[in-house]
């Protein structure tokens, strides 16, 4: 199967993207949607997150408490180190068996931290980059996802700096306009994308 693995800084339109790409007809596999359901109430990770790092993030409801794990791995490697030692190698094994399963000419696998981590790496044949500048990162990182501008700063200053980005890329997608401006250009890269899936 031809994967294409889409990543991009927080609140850069990774998942704008990806749902142009599916409405076109690729299949997507979101492994940031993978790590949600495996740490929802009850989900496979959840006893592995408990057993690791105590009943004190875990919901009563039984899913992760999301503040309190991304406060503390964020102030601590070794807690980062050992929530990605519980959560890749699932998400690795579902991205996997999704992809298998795709019946779509091709996938694309949103990996948010995939240069960084260097995680579902070996799964893609092709980077994707989605880009923006930083002022609008930050606005559409906070419109997204209710983080302080501080904390949206943070994240972003912990994540690589675009131009490094970029340099992994072997596509990009430029998303400073507007949602029709990269619409024309995800259709664009569908079509050279059926075509790299046709003949590799
Ligand atoms: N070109 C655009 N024009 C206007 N708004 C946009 C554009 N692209 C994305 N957005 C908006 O910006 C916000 C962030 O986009 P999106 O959720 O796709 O980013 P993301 O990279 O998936 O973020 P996250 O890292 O939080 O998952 C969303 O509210 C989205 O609707
Ligand atoms: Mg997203």
């Amino acid at each position: 199967m031809y994967v294409i693995g889409l990543t991009g800084g927080i609140g850069s339109g990774k998942s704008a993207a990806a749902g142009m790409f599916a409405e076109l007809g690729a299949a997507v596999v979101d492994t940031d949607a993978i790590a949600h359901e495996l740490t929802r109430a009850g989900g496979p990770a959840i006893d592995a997150v408990r057993d690791a790092f105590g009943a004190g993030f875990v919901l009563s409801d039984g899913s992760l408490d999301r503040d309190s794990m991304r406060r503390l791995v964020f102030r601590d490697p070794a807690a980062r180190a050992t929530l990605e030692a519980i959560l890749h190698p699932r998400i690795r094994e579902q991205s996997r068996s999704r992809i298998a399963a795709a019946p779509q000419p091709y996938v694309v696998l949103v990996v948010p931290l995939l240069i960084e981590t260097g995680a579902c790496r070996d799964l893609v044949r092709r980077v994707l980059v989605v880009d923006c500048n930083e002022k609008r990162q930050l606005e559409r990182a906070m419109q997204r996802s209710r983080l302080s501008q501080a904390e949206a700063r943070a994240i972003m200053a912990a994540q690589l700096p675009r131009e490094e980005r970029i340099r992994h890329a072997d596509d990009v997608l430029d998303n400073d306009g507007d949602m029709e401006s990269l619409r024309r250009q995800v259709a664009l890269l569908h079509a050279k994308y059926l075509t790299l899936a046709r003949d590799p």
